[in-house]
């Protein structure tokens, strides 16, 4: 039986969870989801992929828990439980010491969520957990200089926050989050074609439309048509109406101005010469929905500066944390630094 358990870090993402293990790398890359018993709660059918996959066909005794909502646990039972599940599944169970976890949290996280993030961790199976702000693990996974007295900026657009912050000498300088992503985006499309069309439609289209049809910045060619199934209210029975570019535009407008206003805050409130350097180097975004088409030309355009896509959005967060596992000093040094240890 191995003595001790391998260090193991957790992306706890609104959307998917990734863990990383030492010397192993990024070992799960699931949804953050649990299928339950919806009698009981307490009776979980599955977790990540399969509750993804059950979800769809889940009857009226099974219902879905989203455990992480807005970058915050929302239900802390099911995150305990897909914790332990996920973790599980990275080393294993047989271990006789529990492994040290490095966590992901929003940077505006206030003392409260934090304990509740430490908690559901250590009750899944943590000896020891620390936390790390997600724009430093992205900013340290994007290869950006952090160590240097230089700014940085990384912006990480995840499904249920946007981390915004300026980091220069290993350490966050000035940050801002804010409880919009690519879930919001979803949401509004949602809305959209409720408020529009009258048409209901589930969360998964909206997820499609806004991957294939919405772009950040307004149509100026061809304006894409496209045709969406929903329920109708009107006629109260399925049809299919027709969604325009132009229309998904006008609906994800809102929460992409909300992420440039975050933004734009942190950069007024960052030191001149570390803005200068921001300027120059551009700000690098990372995270799954900052790949939505034409946010990366919004925000260039809206704040004068150039900005940078990460070559794997998705995975910048995880791989900056699993450098810091790696690398021993490193975590102690941001563990006491840039992170609220409360
Ligand atoms: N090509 C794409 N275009 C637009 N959005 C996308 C694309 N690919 C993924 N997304 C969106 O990215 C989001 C998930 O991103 P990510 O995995 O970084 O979030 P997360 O880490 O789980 O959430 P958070 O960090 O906010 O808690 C989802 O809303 C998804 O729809
Ligand atoms: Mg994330």
């Amino acid at each position: 039986m191995p003595f001790k358990a391998p260090d193991v870090a957790i992306d706890l993402g609104t959307t998917n969870t990734m863990l990383y293990v030492h010397r192993k790398g990024i070992v799960v890359n699931e949804p953050t989801l649990v299928v339950v018993e919806t009698r009981d709660h307490h009776l979980v059918r599955a977790v990540g992929d399969e509750a993804l996959y059950l979800m769809g066909r889940t009857k009226d005794t099974m219902t879905a828990v989203k455990p992480i909502k807005d970058g915050t646990i929302a239900d802390f039972d099911a995150a305990e439980v897909m914790i332990r599940y996920f973790l599980r599944k990275a080393i294993g169970s047989s271990h006789l010491v529990k492994p040290r976890i490095l966590v992901s949290v929003p940077t505006s996280m206030d003392s409260v969520s934090r304990k509740a993030v430490r908690e559901a961790v250590s009750v899944a199976g943590a000896k020891e957990v620390l936390l790390v702000e997600k724009p430093l693990a992205a900013a340290i996974g994007s290869g950006l200089p952090v160590y240097d007295p230089t700014g940085s900026m990384v912006v990480d657009i995840g499904g249920g926050t946007s981390d915004a912050a300026v980091i220069a000498l290993g350490g966050i300088v000035v940050a801002q989050s804010v409880k919009v992503g690519g879930e919001r985006m979803d949401q509004a499309i949602i809305d959209y074609l409720k408020k529009n069309s009258s048409v209901v439609i589930g969360g998964p289209t909206a997820e499609d439309l806004k991957k294939d049809l919405a772009c950040a910045t307004a149509v100026t060619g061809e304006n894409t048509v496209t045709h969406v199934r929903g329920f109708d209210l009107l006629a109260a029975r399925v049809m299919d109406v027709e969604f325009t570019a132009a229309q998904a535009h006008d609906a994800i407008t809102e929460p992409c101005m909300a992420i440039v206003a975050c933004i734009r805050w942190v950069l007024e409130r960052t030191p001149p010469e570390l803005a200068a350097d921001v300027m120059r180097a551009g700000i690098h975004l990372t995270g799954g929905a900052s790949q939505l088409l034409g946010l990366d030309k919004l925000i260039a355009a809206q704040l004068g500066i150039p900005v940078l896509q990460a070559r794997e959005p998705g995975d910048a967060t995880i791989t900056g944390m699993g450098y810091l596992i790696e690398n021993p000093d490193l975590l102690a040094s941001v563990a006491h630094s840039a992170i609220n240890a409360n």
